[in-house]
């Protein structure tokens, strides 16, 4: 092979590593104004009036009478103002954006705002207001039920996350050809675009988007950039001069988005034998005061609720419900990591009313090539749930281990986990994503709106054109993203780059090497002119899917993981210590093995952070840690050695047999937390598994 499957060199990491990169507040340009965002102080109620007197104080102040276009941040529902017109519905809710060309001076900005307060709706159990509601149905619960011989009940419950990228959010809104430039630290150029049309009232020529080099996303530069790219322009076409805004930490953590809390029951038929009969999933989620991609995530939750079980009869009910916090939204794994902790932390009560130790269990009822999912879809040949169970328990001596540890303060624990790659439902279709092919004198140049967020997009896309049009992975360059240059290939998320992405490229370089024919590129170019080929997504054949019942094909194909945790538990602090996390991952080919590795690890230790120490404290819909000193994640001393290992089950429709990688990693780790603090004796169904809650889950019982 020339590329795929070898660590080429990451395209971007020279420049990272020198310090050269340039991320957007290295970025100046003259007679720039540094902007800021004044924020609602309190969660609900009215603006009363706003005081200041900062334009004689040389500011430029933008308010919702500034917008020529529509106040709105489009999206899904369209629901999110781009300024507060009036109305609160959030704490930190942008009001006013102010500008000014000292940046120490935004800090002196005075502004007083009268409120008329409200109650505000804290509690999602309470919120009657739906953003979105699914359901999935399959067989005849009521007869799963009636074929049980247990019903197994329980609630579990996850709360907000934050993505924490390295690069706080930050753009500069530049005014250019009657119209505006913005250069971004941003997941999804074309999201930008659309909602800058809408909100600044311009035709699609007159705004263009360019990613800056982007340090970190995480779902959590998938929407919000949409936002700070529409203030800091505001600013910018009021002022008429270029517009920087970037988030200082302590604002990016209170204002934009995080991963939704979710509430999760489930209700389980088994058999004696350990059969799944039945399942019933009822899945709440937190949306906040807007509707964003909550219903996305909220879809993809659902999805992936029942875990990689087989079972005939299945009732899934989701809804994700509107409360007075600021909303919540796309976070790595985009609803999964939720739904799945539930599902794994279930089958491992469930193992223990049965009596059976939890690998016999999930063997017993592991999806099988030809098995089909609560949606009805039949799973392939690349199914591999069974595969990566056994290596991971395999490796890990799980069974020895998980008998010997019961009720020691040790504890082993498992999770088996999958994860849909690409959009869901007809959603790649609807994108209809394009990628273009440029012939260059010695190989190729890619035009994509995919977005290099660390993850190695922009090595990976090079290395499917290198090795289908057989030249060296050097010879391939990628243009920068910019949406006055490159096709839209669709949003940098959903684990769909290299699959989805990639596949297009891959038929791109396929068409290419046929015109190219035995002439050299050069050749080629001198004979017949410049070559640009262009195509468009196409779905793969046969698969269906039916939005209005949630039947057929929900995912093209699914990313398999089981997970293995060994931990202790202090017995006098009631820390849970990690000693050893055992992830083995199939997403059908590595294509560059050490960026896979690098992102299961990451993934891994992100999730490590979901299960025992990220927690948002909120105070009156406030967040109230929004700082590095008190929302802890971890650091170098917090990971356990990680033993990763990946296998290779070819997808027939992925480049090269590639399916999506990089959300599966974080699926699994707070299960196996979970289930391994249940073998060390402590009884937790929520996370994060703090020292705290771990005190109070002493069972006496195992
Ligand atoms: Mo994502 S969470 O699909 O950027």
């Amino acid at each position: 092979m020339y590329s795929v499957g070898h660590s080429e060199e990451r395209k971007d990491g020279v420049a990272k590593v020198r310090g050269t990169a340039r991320y957007v507040d290295d970025m100046t340009f003259p007679g720039m104004l540094h902007a800021r965002t004044i924020r609602s102080t309190i969660a609900c109620g009215e603006v009363l009036a706003v005081r200041h007197a900062l334009e004689e104080q040389g500011f430029t102040v933008v308010t919702a009478r500034d917008i020529p276009g529509e106040n709105v941040i489009a999206l899904i529902a369209d629901d999110q103002p781009c300024l507060a017109d009036g109305v609160v519905r959030h704490a930190e809710e942008p009001l006013l954006i102010v500008a000014h060309p000292q940046r120490a001076a935004l800090w002196q900005a005075r502004v007083d705002v009268e409120y008329h307060a409200r109650a505000p709706l804290l509690d999602a159990e309470r919120s009657s207001t739906i953003f979105k509601e699914v359901q999935i149905d399959k067989g005849d619960p009521g007869r799963g039920f009636a074929a049980a011989d247990v019903v197994v009940e329980g609630e579990y419950r996850t709360s907000w996350q934050e993505q924490l990228y390295i690069e706080p959010n930050g753009v500069i809104a530049v005014p250019e050809n009657g119209g505006v430039t913005i250069h971004g630290s941003l997941q999804c150029p074309y999201y930008v675009h659309a909602a800058l049309c809408r909100v600044l009232g311009l035709a699609g020529g007159k705004v263009r988007v360019v990613q800056a080099v982007t340090g970190g996303g995480f779902g959590g530069k998938e929407e919000y950039p949409s936002m700070i790219a529409a203030h800091a322009a505001l600013a910018a076409l009021k002022s008429g001069r270029p517009v920087k805004l970037v988030y200082d930490r302590m604002e990016d953590m209170a204002a934009t988005t995080k991963r939704h809390p979710a509430v999760v029951r489930h209700r389980t038929g088994v058999t004696w034998d350990g059969r799944i009969t039945a399942m019933d999933i009822d899945v709440l989620m937190d949306a906040g005061a807007y509707t964003t991609l909550s219903p996305v995530v909220i879809s993809r939750g659902a999805l992936h609720a029942t875990g990689p079980y087989r079972c005939d009869h299945v009732h899934v009910r989701g809804r994700a419900v509107m409360t007075n916090t600021p909303p919540n939204g796309a976070f790595r794994g985009f609803g999964a990591p939720q739904t799945e902790f539930a599902a794994e932390a279930h089958m491992d009560r469930i193992a223990e009313r049965l009596a059976i130790d939890p690998l016999t269990l999930r063997e017993r009822n592991a999806w099988r090539p030809g098995d089909t999912t609560a949606t009805g879809q039949t799973l392939g040949a690349d199914c591999s749930a069974l595969d990566v169970l056994c290596e991971a328990a395999l490796r890990t001596d799980f069974q020895g281990k998980w008998r010997r540890n019961r009720g020691s303060g040790r504890g082993i624990g498992l999770s088996l986990f999958f994860h849909g790659a690409g959009f869901t439902g007809a959603g790649e279709e609807r994108l209809a994503s394009r990628a273009a092919l440029e012939l260059t004198a010695f190989g190729a140049r890619i035009h994509v709106s995919s977005t290099e967020l660390g993850q190695g997009a922009h090595t990976v896309l090079p290395q499917i054109v290198a090795e289908t049009l057989r030249v060296p992975y050097e010879y391939i360059e990628i243009a920068p993203v910019d949406t006055a240059g490159v096709p839209d290939s669709g949003p940098t998320v959903a684990s769909r780059t290299s699959m989805i992405v990639g596949g297009i490229l891959q038929r791109c370089a396929e068409e290419m090497r046929d015109r190219l024919g035995s002439l050299s590129p050069e050749e080629y170019l001198e004979l017949h002119g410049p070559l640009v080929i262009t195509k468009e997504y196409e779905r793969p054949p046969g698969s269906v899917w039916d939005e209005e019942h949630y039947r057929g094909d929900a995912y093209g194909t699914y990313t398999f993981g089981c997970n293995v945790v060994e931990l202790e538990v202090d017995p006098v602090t009631y820390e849970a210590r990690p000693r050893r996390l055992t992830a083995v991952l199939d997403f059908g080919k590595a294509l560059n093995p050490a960026l896979a590795k690098g992102q299961i690890e990451g993934g891994s230790v992100q999730g490590l952070g979901y299960a025992l120490l990220e927690e948002v404290v909120h105070k009156e819909g406030r967040m109230a840690n929004n700082q590095l000193a008190n929302y802890a994640i971890p650091t170098t001393l917090d990971v356990p050695p990680l033993d990763v290992v990946i296998l290779e089950t070819p997808y027939r429709h992925g480049p090269f047999g590639a399916k999506g990688l990089v959300e599966a990693p974080i699926d699994g780790p707070a299960p196996a937390v979970i289930n391994a603090l249940r073998n060390a004796g402590y009884d937790l169904r929520s996370l994060p598994a703090t020292p705290e809650k771990i005190m109070e889950a002493r069972c006496g019982s195992t």
